[in-house]
C-alpha cells in the first residue's frame, strides 16, 4: 500500500513520471476510472479553497466519491482517539487525503489505518502543493537541471516541501530565511545527503540574484496567527518586490502557493504582474492530484 507523507514517499523514478502524468492528463483533460467505486474521505482540520475543491473535483474526474470531515462536526472534535478514527475509517473509505497540524497524525493514521493516507498539508510539509509547482516549472522550463529556485521567507511546511522535492527533481535550491525561522536542518541535511543541490542564507537579494523562480508563502501559517506581529518584525526587508525581481533572471516567474497577503510578502505590483504563475500553479493543483491519486490507488 502507498502513502503520500511527504515527497520522500516517491522515489526519483515515482517523482518524474508522476510529474509527466500530470502534465499528460492536464493537456488531455483526463477522466479516469482509478477511483471507481471508491470513497475517499478527506479530513480537514484546517481551513482550505484550493486543497480541498482540488481533491474533492479530482476524485470525481477519476470515477470516485469523496465527503469531507471536521473536527467541529465529528468525534474528531470530541477527542476520540486517532487511531479508533483510524480503524473506523478504514472499514468504511478506501483512502484518506489529511490536512492537520502535526506530522504524527498522519503516521498514527497510517499505523492504525488500513487505507493509503495522503497529506493535504500539516505543520512540517505541503507535498501536494509542491509537486503541483515542480508542475508548474517543469511547463516553463523543463530542462530543470539548468533551473534555480529562490525561497525567500519563512523555513516552513512549503519551504521542507521544496527542499524535499530538490531530493527528487535535479534543480538548485536557494532559501533566504531570516535566524529563527530557517528550515528544519534535519531535513535539509537528509536532502543534501541523497545529492539535493541546496543554498541558505539569510539575505533575500543573494536569493534572487540570478534566480528563475521566486517563490514565497505567508510569514505566519495557518496556527501562527497568534505570532503575526513579531513575524512580521522577523521578516522585515522580506518583501518580494520588483525591485527584488528585477536582480533575478530576466523572465523569472513568481511563485506563491496562496492565498497571499498583498503588501506583506509580496507587493501588489508583483502578485499581478506578467511574472506571476500564481493561478497556474492554483490550476496545477487539480492535474498533480489526479497523478497522484492514479499512483497512489492503480493496482
Ligand atoms: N495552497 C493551498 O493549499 O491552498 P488552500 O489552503 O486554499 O488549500
Ligand atoms: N504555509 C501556509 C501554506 C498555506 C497553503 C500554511 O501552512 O498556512
Amino acid at each position: 500500500m502507498k502513502h503520500v507523507l511527504s515527497i520522500l514517499d516517491f522515489s526519483k523514478e515515482d517523482a518524474a513520471r508522476i510529474l509527466l502524468r500530470a502534465d499528460r492528463m492536464k493537456a488531455e483533460r483526463h477522466r479516469g476510472s482509478v477511483l471507481n467505486g471508491k470513497n475517499v474521505v478527506l479530513i480537514f482540520e484546517k481551513a482550505s479553497t484550493r486543497t480541498r475543491v482540488s481533491f474533492e473535483v479530482g476524485i470525481r474526474q477519476l470515477g470516485g466519491q469523496s465527503l469531507l470531515m471536521t473536527p467541529a462536526e465529528s468525534q474528531l472534535g470530541r477527542s476520540e482517539p486517532l487511531k479508533d478514527t483510524a480503524r473506523v475509517l478504514s472499514r468504511y473509505a478506501d483512502g484518506l487525503v489529511v490536512r492537520t497540524f502535526g506530522q504524527d497524525v498522519l503516521e498514527t493514521l497510517v499505523e492504525y489505518g488500513t487505507i493509503p493516507v495522503i497529506n493535504a498539508l500539516t505543520d512540517k510539509y505541503h507535498p501536494c502543493q509542491v509537486m503541483s509547482d515542480m508542475l508548474t516549472m517543469y511547463e516553463r522550463t523543463p530542462k530543470l537541471e539548468d533551473v534555480r529556485v529562490a525561497w525567500i521567507g519563512d523555513g516552513n511546511n512549503m519551504a521542507h516541501s521544496f527542499i524535499n522535492a530538490a531530493a527528487r527533481f535535479p534543480f538548485s535550491l536557494i532559501l533566504a530565511c531570516p535566524a529563527g525561522y530557517r528550515p528544519d536542518p534535519e531535513i535539509l541535511e537528509k536532502a543534501r545527503s541523497e545529492g539535493a543541490k541546496i543554498e541558505l542564507t539569510d539575505d533575500p537579494q543573494q536569493a534572487a540574484t540570478g534566480a528563475h523562480y521566486i517563490n514565497t508563502d505567508v510569514w505566519a501559517s495557518m496556527g501562527q496567527e497568534a505570532e503575526q506581529k513579531q513575524r512580521e518584525a522577523a521578516f522585515a526587508g522580506y518583501l518580494v518586490d520588483a525591485k527584488l525581481m528585477a536582480l533575478a533572471q530576466p523572465d523569472c516567474k513568481f511563485l506563491h502557493c496562496l492565498p497571499a497577503h498583498r503588501g506583506e510578502e509580496v507587493s501588489e505590483e508583483v502578485f499581478e504582474g506578467a511574472a506571476s504563475v500564481v493561478f497556474d500553479q492554483a490550476e496545477n493543483r487539480l492535474h498533480m492530484q489526479k497523478a497522484i491519486m492514479e499512483w497512489v490507488f492503480a493496482e
